[in-house]
């Protein structure tokens, strides 16, 4: 069986774009891979966080990972700093990567952007997260399109190591859904529907309610042709309904055109509204039943040893590579 990495920030509630881009591939490549499922807890501080709201945001992932359907008979569920390898991998992949390999990552770019003073860590972040997906020798690293160009990073810094040092790591290869890949705004449909949006019409979030999900679709940015037809370029905010549409409904975008054919906005969002509701109302009745209880704590505990037990493996294999301390039986 092939290994499947991927993590996601709990830096605030999780967007319709998280559950699209991530976490619905996620419950659907269980079945098929040794999967590992992170709360990159060390990747969220690479921006400021409250310390207590930072802890609630981690519990409150993990209900949803397991909400939307992570088995943990199937697949392991961790937080990363409950797995030291990971910062001790980071560091060693620091090491590899170059600045200006670095500076020119897009993200690293709009996350410092007219700041006075940025984080260090937001500019050694995507050694870290190369890290995470090395220690386990993931095959296949499940995400949305804004992080193809840390998944390319990732591969460059093992190929390096590799050549460098010793052929241990794995080479991963990015699996980027083909609809859904990058959710927009609702108000801004050349935007990433993002959670650290500070118009909250902008994205639906995981836990909102049928009463704020209808608003928020009703005043979603589209055109004034009232066409439902799909064009990312001419069209983008109706493109995005539909993409939102298809995914959720199972439906291809050709088929929902023409199911809207000489109908207009109104109708379509009133049907795509009750459509996201659908989708979110079993996510969130299972949530509540989680977010207190203390099966959670257990999943995560058995999470984080399994996690252990492998990376630090593969992170004795590194040193050992690199000539860090001294080798060992
Ligand atoms: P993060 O926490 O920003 O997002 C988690 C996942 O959600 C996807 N995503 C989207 N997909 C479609 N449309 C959107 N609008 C949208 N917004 C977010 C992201 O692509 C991602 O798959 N660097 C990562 C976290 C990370 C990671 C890793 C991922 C750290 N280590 C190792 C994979 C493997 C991030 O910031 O994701």
């Amino acid at each position: 069986m092939e290994t499947i990495f991927s993590g996601i920030q709990p830096s605030g509630m999780l967007t319709l774009g998280n559950y699209i881009g991530a976490l619905k591939q996620f419950v659907e490549l269980q079945d098929e891979y040794n999967c590992f499922f992170c709360i990159v807890d060390e990747h969220a501080i690479t921006v400021p966080q409250d310390p207590k709201q930072l802890r609630k945001n981690i519990k409150s992932l993990a209900a949803l990972y397991l909400a939307v359907g992570i088995d943990p008979e199937k697949a392991t569920l961790f937080i990363q700093s409950e797995v030291p390898a990971h910062a001790q991998a980071g560091w060693m992949m620091q090491c590899v990567a170059y600045m200006g390999e670095l500076e020119r990552m897009t993200q690293y770019k709009d996350k410092s952007a007219g700041k006075e003073s940025v984080l260090a860590s937001l500019l050694t972040y995507p050694p870290l997260m190369a890290a995470d997906i090395l220690l386990y020798s993931a095959n296949v690293v499940p995400v949305g399109e804004d992080q193809k160009q840390h998944m390319e990073l990732t591969r460059d810094l093992a190929e390096r190591f590799n050549k460098k040092y010793n052929d241990i790591l794995t080479i991963p290869e990015a699996r980027i859904p083909k609809v859904g890949a990058r959710v927009m705004s609702l108000q801004e449909p050349t935007k990433k529907m993002s959670k650290s949006d500070t118009n909250n019409k902008g994205y639906i979030s995981l836990l909102d309610d049928a009463k704020q999900i209808e608003k928020k679709i009703k005043s979603a940015v589209t055109d004034s042709d009232g066409i439902v037809k799909f064009d990312r370029d001419k069209k983008p905010g109706v493109s995005n309904l539909l993409s939102i549409y298809s995914i959720l409904e199972g439906k291809s975008i050709p088929e929902l055109e023409e199911m809207y054919h000489g109908k207009g906005y109104g109708e379509f969002k009133a049907d795509l509204a009750g459509v996201v509701v659908n989708a979110l109302a079993p996510i969130q009745e299972k949530y509540f039943l989680l977010i207190d209880s203390s099966e959670l704590d257990d999943i995560l505990d058995e999470g984080a040893a399994k996690a252990n037990r492998v990376a630090g493996k593969m992170l004795k294999k590194m040193e050992n590579a690199m000539g860090l301390g001294r080798k060992r039986r």
